[in-house]
């Protein structure tokens, strides 16, 4: 059989791919999904619904329907199955701010070669100036995806057997709110650094847990654990630090776990081949962008960083197919 001859379109769809990005943005900001879900079906009525020129329309949804976040028949567009699921305003998955996430980062993306070159790179990011406002949009977003991702931490893990919680880097809290619903019974402290911390704190409140899960602030890179905790969980911050710190972390975790206790890392991992996929590949190149030494981590890596701190049966599952896979690991009684 003729070998099929090489084009150059696969390479010119990926240097075009931010075009992608911009659409699904875009139509997250103007509401697009949410009015095609409330029943704008037309160009004409979703240019109208939007308040933009049909030519517009047009072009949004034509791109949309091409990035297969729209299916269109007779001219009457609707959302895919997992568009209509996670974008609709209103929706208690509506995952919008998520996808707004990475966004304030878009200008350093189109100066990454300047980043490539740079040699002068840091432990930490641009995290380390963050306001409370800062923390509290960027906690916005990650809340939107991580309430389910904590809520499918708590079915994956017994915890009816455990009493406490720490959760390096824990954000808005999503995990320790999840665990503390669940399981009434569970305490938590979610560590994370002063701004964030700050913004834990309403979280936690708003979700009525304050009696049991409290913010601590601190650094995890410099400032010790608490050590009354006989879970620790580290979430979606691994592609943020090199290996020799993510070493010392994790090494920390195990000194401050009560014996017996246990530790899961849910991350983006490479696969052990490093060919793959691309979204820890992704967030390890952005920190290209911030001038750190973070980058993308394989499962391998992983359960080397938990095998080296003394941690026995050390564990990989799959926690969100193709994009987060949790490593744990046990310390002995
Ligand atoms: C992407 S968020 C993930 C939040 C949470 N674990 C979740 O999954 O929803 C990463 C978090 O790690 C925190 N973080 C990063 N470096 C840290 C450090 N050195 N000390 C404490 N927290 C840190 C950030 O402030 C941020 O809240």
């Amino acid at each position: 059989m003729a070998e099929k001859r090489l084009d150059s379109v696969r390479l010119q769809n990926i240097a075009q791919a931010y075009g992608q990005s911009a659409a699904l943005m875009s139509a997250v900001e103007l509401g697009l999904f949410t009015k095609v879900s409330q029943g704008a079906e037309t160009i004409d009525q979703i240019a109208s619904a939007l308040d933009i020129h049909p030519t517009n329309a047009e072009r949004l949804v034509t791109m949309c329907a091409a990035m297969d976040l729209l299916a269109v028949e007779n001219g009457r567009y609707r959302n895919a199955p997992d568009v209509e699921r996670f974008l609709v305003e209103g929706s208690p998955r509506y995952a919008g701010a998520w996808m707004l996430f990475t966004k304030p980062g878009w200008g350093e993306w189109g100066r990454l070669t300047d980043h490539l070159r740079n040699k002068d790179l840091s432990v930490m990011g641009d995290i380390t100036d963050y306001t409370v406002d800062d923390a509290r949009r960027y906690h916005k977003a990650t809340f939107s995806i991580g309430l389910g991702a904590g809520r499918r931490f708590v079915r994956q893990v017994d915890l009816s057997k455990r009493n406490k919680i720490l959760d390096l880097g824990g954000g808005s809290g999503a995990y320790c709110i999840a665990a503390a619903t669940a399981h009434p019974h569970i305490r938590a402290t979610v560590f994370d650094l002063p701004p964030v911390a700050t913004v834990a704190s309403e979280f936690i409140a708003e979700n009525g847990v304050s009696d049991r899960v409290a913010a601590q602030a601190g650094d995890f890179t410099a400032d010790p654990f608490p050590t009354d905790a006989d879970v620790v969980i580290m979430a979606s911050n691994l592609p943020m630090y090199g290996r020799d710190m993510i070493q010392t972390v994790i090494g920390k975790a195990y000194e401050a776990l009560l014996p017996g206790g246990e530790m899961h890392l849910i991350g983006e991992t490479l696969n052990d081949d490093r060919a793959g996929p691309i979204g820890p590949a992704y967030w390890g190149l952005g920190q290209a962008t911030q001038d750190t030494l973070g980058l993308a981590h394989s499962e391998a890596d992983c359960v080397g960083y938990f095998t080296n701190a003394g941690f026995q049966n050390v564990q990989v599952h799959a926690f969100v197919e193709g994009s987060l896979s949790r490593v744990c690991g046990f310390k002995p009684v």
